[in-house]
């Protein structure tokens, strides 16, 4: 390889005699970019399957294979090949042939220097851009694949179990948990999961649309169904074909969707709004709902035919306080996406904050927890954000007993109880602030550790069992 810069492009120049590929190659050296030479056709299959290239400038006259060939076995290898074609002076058919086969753009012998130089620099440009969507569609199924639904509790080990498990077929998954718990994330790690993941991913949310609206956003309509339908509209059941239709908070749908819906997903096929044409559809459908529907059906509010459609396999997803052992975790995630963002240094928590955390009630559970680190991100003043960071709700609302009143520092677990009034025993009241201190101690210990055991355990000084013991009791497994 000639000398260039280290990252620079690399070209394979591929001809028969020797002066052109010296003559090619010092006008590309003069561009910084780096090549190799193959003096013919198979020495230039060879080359190329053995080395990484961003560009092949190929002779079509060479021995043993000639530039077409050549060019075709590299696109069957290599459908993203960047190739260019010299051809003789004149001869048009070659360079024809050459950009049906693939080729990227083509120039004569002989030619001008500033003509092939401005043709290889838009390969290479194309090249590059190539590569970047390459690489951005990577992140973003990557963004979706459970790899980025971060959380190593056992609850969440089980759903990606689950996720991996029904991703490859087409069944019907229902995802329940509370707003904020990830609903949407896993839905799209399902899709993206699946065979499908080429195929688009359509949300609706069935809450946010009124009801009068909701059957045309799903079915569609066709011209003239009703005042203001001026022209055919497809709907979200004929935009997701191929790929997974995600009905988001299905439990705030009225009855006449619901049997639209079911009728959908038996028969596959629909009519759109004021159309008689049944449409056929290949979806896959992924709901989710944040209400108990057992109770809705109790109360016939929902279609029980529908829930056990939809619910061919039911994915829970637990809220945060019920997983406090990720909080670390999904910490130290958000801070840096948020310091991506606003441009920031931040590096980690204050131990009180871990603190203050591993008590909070998390309504919001993970979204909420993302909004807490980027607000907190943003007024952070140094290094580690710290309570002041935080807002006031978190101190207040904690999940330890409501002894600690309009507290300035939530690291007060001594403040007295609040009083009802009545004299409390002073033995239970020993035990009952025992309990406290020692849970929130206990909490601290195992967000220190990142939820290792032993380590809690010899930082508290006391045994791993009675460690174990200790958490079962206050319910922080
Ligand atoms: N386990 C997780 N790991 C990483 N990020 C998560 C996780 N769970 C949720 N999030 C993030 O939290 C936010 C809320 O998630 P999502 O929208 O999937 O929740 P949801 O259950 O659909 O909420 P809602 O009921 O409010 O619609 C998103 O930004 C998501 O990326
Ligand atoms: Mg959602």
């Amino acid at each position: 390889m000639n000398e260039a810069r280290h990252d620079a492009a690399r070209v394979l120049i591929a001809d028969d005699e020797e002066s052109m590929r010296f003559y090619v190659g010092s006008l590309l050296a003069r561009d910084g970019l780096a090549y190799r030479e193959a003096a013919d056709g198979e020495e230039t299959l060879q080359l190329y399957r053995s080395e990484p290239f961003d560009l092949v400038i190929l002779d079509y006259n060479m021995p043993k294979k000639n530039g077409l060939e050549v060019l075709s076995e590299i696109m069957a290898t290599d459908p993203q090949a960047s190739v260019i074609v010299i051809t003789a002076w004149g001869d048009r058919s070659v360079a024809v042939e050459a950009l049906s086969r693939g080729a990227l753009d083509y120039f004569s012998k002989p030619f001008d220097n500033n003509e092939m130089r401005i043709v290889v620099k838009r390969a290479l440009e194309r090249r590059r851009l190539l590569l970047r969507v390459q690489d951005l569609s990577a992140q973003l199924s990557e963004r979706y694949a459970h790899g980025r639904i971060l959380g190593g509790s056992a609850e969440m080990r089980r759903i990606y179990e689950v996720i991996e498990r029904v991703a490859g077929n087409d069944v019907t998954v229902l995802i329940c948990g509370e707003s904020g718990t990830g609903k949407e994330l896993v839905a799209r790690a399902i899709h993206h999961g699946s065979p499908r993941k080429d195929g688009p991913f359509v949300p609706v949310n069935c809450a946010a649309i009124p009801d009068t609206l909701l059957e045309s956003e799903l079915f569609g309509y066709e011209k003239g169904a009703f005042t203001g339908a001026e022209s055919q509209r497809k709907g979200k059941f004929e935009l997701a074909e191929g790929g997974t239709l995600f009905l988001d908070e299905i439990g705030d749908m009225n009855q006449p969707t619901q049997a639209k819906i079911l009728r959908a997903l038996q028969e596959k096929e629909f009519a759109r709004v004021g159309g008689h044409r049944n449409i056929k559809t290949d979806i896959r459908v992924v709901a989710a709902t944040n209400k108990d529907l057992a109770k809705a059906i109790e109360a016939g509010e929902f279609r029980e035919d529908l829930y056990y459609r939809l619910n061919v396999v039911t994915i829970y997803l637990p809220p945060l306080r019920r997983r406090l052992a990720d909080i670390p975790l999904l910490v130290e995630h958000f801070i840096k996406e948020a310091c991506k963002s606003f441009n920031k240094d931040v590096r980690g928590v204050s131990a009180e904050v871990l603190d203050a955390f591993a008590q909070y009630r998390w309504p919001g559970n993970v979204r909420e927890l993302e909004n807490m680190i980027q607000r907190a991100v943003v007024l952070a003043g140094g290094p580690l954000i710290t309570l002041k960071d935080l807002p006031l709700t978190i101190m207040r609302e904690s999940v330890l007993p409501a002894s600690t009143p309009e507290v300035e520092s939530p690291r007060a677990p001594l403040a007295a109880p609040a009083g009802d009034g009545r004299i409390k025993n002073l033995q239970d009241l020993a035990e009952e602030t025992r309990d406290q201190v020692e849970r929130a101690e206990i909490g601290k210990a195992l967000a220190a550790t990142r939820w290792r055991r032993g380590a809690a355990a010899e930082l508290l000084g006391i045994s791993r069992r009675s460690l174990l013991r200790k958490m079962k009791k206050y319910g922080l497994e």
